[in-house]
């Protein structure tokens, strides 16, 4: 698919661009591992825009990377942390994502990655323990210690530009609470070790800190509250989240618009999962899984919208399961059952049922947010990149403003954001 946009290709981003990645599993790894088979020419970016979509311009068609003058996938350093030591082959190998003859092919550049010491806090991820951790420590000592990681990792890496992109676990549910509201409260909360600060808080303060920007791949709350926002607008720096939109909800938000315009009902809609990875395991606490399961059933409401249309989605039934199954690893099957109803409230059922690759699935986001955020920083742009949420279950929106769902409105609104940044880089 082509999209028109007026004015010329942008200035090319120049010098190296690092993409620190807090938790560095099965996402991380794969996401790696294609980028250097992609370098390798043994494989193609299949799944993601920043490669693939091409604009109708002036001159004729061209790809979205001139267009906005994205940074190369030769020009990309990847870094990170994790709990676990060994290096990341290691980890992709435990991750049985990939078939041993693409992990062989891609040994050196990911044995060449080791990850960085992890801010870890158990409390947050129960299910998970693990060597390679800066141990108990005060907060703000521990921010510090992650700040200097990653300006050593800027500096050994000769890298000119950064950008972060959560791929840990799923940490428990926090609520938002005064301690998130506003920078002060972080700060004191910092400060005087505050429960309520999770790691992932901690991580995404010191990359903004750094002026890093930083994208959420996973449903914890981290940026999506007052206090790193407001630190995101003071430092100027791009953010984005939360949680990749992949396997199941992908389908849910392509499948329910299409009820929506036609105005069908909607009265059920369970979903349930099998899933055997790492992942699955941290899902299996349900502290984590409280806090997927929110972001997982955010997403009808906005679709199926019973204030307009009552007779249509108001009894509507919402569930969603994960079940941790090891036998399958990374390999979620995913099913749906959808209670549709029609002319004259007849009613009828859609059965979904797809067998699909996690981490193959988010791969290409990761890569997609870490050059659309490089380029929004480049643009100037600082804030929620609520254009981004094309690639979220549970899109940050602006301050005031409804996420968005849709993934049909969602695409509408990353190319208006893309042209946006055009005009900006020009
Ligand atoms: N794969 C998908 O389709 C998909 C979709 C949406 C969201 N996600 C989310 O992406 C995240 C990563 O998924 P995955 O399949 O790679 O999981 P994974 O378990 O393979 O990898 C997560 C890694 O994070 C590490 N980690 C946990 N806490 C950490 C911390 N505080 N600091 C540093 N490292 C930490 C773990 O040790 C682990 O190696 C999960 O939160 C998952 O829910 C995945």
């Amino acid at each position: 698919m082509t999209h028109s946009v007026s004015g010329g290709v942008s200035t090319p981003a120049r010098g190296k661009l690092a993409v620190l990645m807090p938790g560095m599993g099965a996402v991380a790894t794969t996401f790696m591992a294609g980028v250097e088979a992609i370098r390798l020419g043994m494989a193609a970016p299949v799944g993601s825009v920043s490669q693939q979509a091409v604009m109708e311009m002036a001159d004729g068609t061209v790809g979205i990377g001139a267009v906005l003058g994205l940074a190369k996938l030769e020009e990309l350093e990847f870094g990170g942390w994790d709990i676990y030591e060994g290096t990341t082959f290691d980890a992709a190998r435990a991750a049985r994502v990939l078939s041993p003859e693409h992990l062989e092919a891609v040994r050196p550049a990911l044995e060449a990655v080791t990850p960085m010491k992890a801010v870890f806090d158990r409390r947050f991820v129960r299910n998970l323990e693990g060597p390679n951790v800066k141990g108990d420590g005060e907060k703000r000592r521990l921010v510090e210690a992650l700040r200097a990681d990653i300006r050593r990792f800027m500096d050994t890496r000769g890298c000119d530009r950064a950008v972060a992109i959560w791929c840990g676990s799923t940490e428990t549910y926090v609520a938002p609470s005064p301690v998130h509201a506003d920078l002060g409260a972080l700060e004191k909360g910092l400060d005087e070790d505050d429960e309520y600060i999770s790691p992932s808080m901690m991580y995404a303060y010191a990359c903004l800190k750094e002026g890093v920007p930083y994208a959420n791949g996973a449903p914890n709350l981290t940026l999506d509250c007052g206090a790193l926002v407001e630190l995101a607008e003071r430092e100027g720096v791009a953010v984005a989240g939360k949680d990749l939109k992949t396997g199941q909800t992908l389908l849910k938000t392509i499948v329910a618009p299409g009820l929506a315009s036609r105005h069908l009902g909607v009265n059920g809609w369970y979903s349930t999962n099998i899933l055997g990875n790492r992942d699955g395991a941290v899902l299996d606490d349900p502290q984590s899984f409280k806090t997927k399961e929110e972001s997982k059933l955010s997403v009808l409401g906005s679709i199926l919208d019973a204030e307009q249309h009552p007779d249509l989605y108001d009894d509507l039934t919402h569930q969603v399961r994960i079940d941790y199954y090891p036998p399958r690893g990374d390999n979620k099957e995913g099913w749906d059952n959808i209670d549709i109803f029609g002319w004259m409230g007849y009613p009828m059922q859609i059965k979904v049922n797809f067998l699909c690759r996690d981490s193959i699935l988010a791969a290409p986001l990761v890569l997609d947010l870490a050059l659309f955020l490089d380029a929004a920083q480049r643009a100037g742009k600082s804030g929620v990149q609520d254009w981004l949420s094309f690639f979220f279950k549970c899109p940050q929106a602006c301050d005031g403003e409804v996420p968005v769902h849709d993934l049909f409105e969602q695409r509408r609104r990353l190319y208006d954001g893309v042209m946006q940044l055009a005009s900006a880089l020009d």
